[in-house]
């Protein structure tokens, strides 16, 4: 990505990674950026840098607005490597006696992940660094999502470089939201689904922190896909809106099978969801990404999951769903279980103990049927579905 002036005076300097599509477990379909940020000043300021495989496209990219070596500090927000992996080739070309600002945290955690004894700064919420004419502030944004995590505010561009915050993994030729257009909040949302979640409560009071300090805020320029300039409100009213988790009134259909009995359960409970004017969608685990299934589950009021029982248990993939959401710690949510088995058939309830561990109430008795479903099953699975999508009618909750 060649080097863009986005603001006056303040560079993108960072990279598309156009061939991923799986980010530690995410799919990544359109791949994903790594943004990084020059500030031209009296002083010169780099914000974040890239993962370690990219680090000589980085540093092309700089010296394409300035010779490295003139950078006089480096900020990193956030000590994930996919922001801060390449800063040992950074500090080796910039200057290893140059200050590294980051956060308390992030001096520990970088002090892991790289041996240099780098110059480190530590600052706290509400330091500040003059850089001539402006002034950078720092927001320290504890686990959200990493210890170390905090923004960077360019207080007189009125912009906040929210490390992952307001990200999303989408790689396109696009800078800027509204070159993108609506269908951008689709990635917005399934990065915050996946990535922040567990956070939502202090995530909420950020947000409320941020509007109490009446930051003047013109554009939010995260570290992963397009930067929001035409009304960066828009995204902040979202996180507002998907920090409270209240799912619209929608269910999901999650399953595997190995001989398809699972599956035609699925088709019939997703049947009578529908029948019950519920919009629901039956999701196999091996056509859809785990990742893409948490976007819908976190939209949806009812979670509905059904595993053939393998080897006394749980067919592998739903075991990998339901751990993985787990972490997520989905709130608002109602579930049921259902699955094939033929002779022991101890998945039902081994999906029904990971739904109480996550705290979501069962909106029916598991449903078993041994071996292939008959029409008498069919019919039952129906009006197993039925009654799912009633309750989730009769929830509170945005409609969907
Ligand atoms: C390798 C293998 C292991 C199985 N282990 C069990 C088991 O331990 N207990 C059980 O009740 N059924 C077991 N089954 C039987 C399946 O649960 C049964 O065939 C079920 O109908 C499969 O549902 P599906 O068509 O949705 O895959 C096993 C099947 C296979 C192929
Ligand atoms: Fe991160
Ligand atoms: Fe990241």
């Amino acid at each position: 990505m060649e080097p863009l002036q986005v603001a006056p005076g303040i560079y993108s300097v960072g990279v598309r990674d156009w061939n991923i599509r799986d980010f530690h477990g995410y799919s990544t379909d359109l791949g994903t950026t790594y943004n990084a940020f020059l500030i031209l000043d009296e002083k010169v300021a780099l914000i974040d840098s890239v993962k370690k495989e990219f680090a000589d496209e980085l540093l092309a990219n700089i010296s394409r607005v300035i010779d490295p070596r003139r950078i006089d500090f480096v900020i990193s927000n956030h000590t994930e490597l996919d922001h801060a992996g390449s800063l040992a080739r950074v500090m080796h070309r910039i200057g290893e006696d140059k200050p590294l600002i980051c956060s308390k945290m992030g001096a520990k955690n970088l002090a892991r992940h790289f041996p240099q004894k780098w110059n480190y700064r530590a600052v706290g919420s509400g330091e500040e660094v003059r850089l001539g004419r402006r002034t950078l502030r720092f927001l320290e944004t504890r686990m959200i999502h990493w210890p170390d995590s905090m923004f960077t505010y360019a207080l007189e561009d009125g912009i906040l470089f929210s490390s992952d915050g307001f990200g999303q993994h989408y790689a396109g030729p696009e800078t800027f939201d509204d070159e993108v257009g609506d269908r951008i909040l689709h990635h917005a949302k399934k990065y915050f689904a996946n990535i922040l979640l567990p956070y939502t409560g202090l995530i909420a009071k950020l947000l409320q922190q941020v509007a109490e300090l009446r930051l003047d805020i013109r554009m939010i320029c995260p570290d992963h896909g397009v930067l929001w300039r035409s009304n960066p409100t828009k995204i902040l009213e979202a996180y507002r809106t998907w920090c409270r988790q209240e799912p619209g009134r929608s269910a999901v259909v999650v399953y595997d099978t190995m001989w398809h009995s699972t599956e035609k359960m699925a088709e019939a409970i997703n049947e009578g969801i529908l029948s019950a004017g519920v919009p629901s969608r039956p999701m196999h685990l091996r056509a859809w990404h785990r990742s893409e299934i948490v976007t819908e589950v976190f939209d949806a009021r009812a979670l509905v999951v059904g595993s053939p029982t393998l080897n006394n248990g749980l067919f592998p993939t739903v075991a990998d769903f339901l751990c993985y959401l787990k972490g997520l710690k989905p709130q608002n949510k109602i579930g049921a279980a259902f699955g094939s088995y033929g002779w022991s058939g101890e998945a039902v309830r081994q999906i029904e103990e990971e739904l109480e561990r996550m705290k979501i109430p069962r909106v029916q008795e598991g449903l078993r049927v041994t071996f292939v479903p008959d029409a008498e099953t069919i019919a039952a699975c129906h009006a197993f579905g039925r009654a799912i999508g009633r309750a989730v009618a009769e929830s509170p909750g945005a409609s969907s």
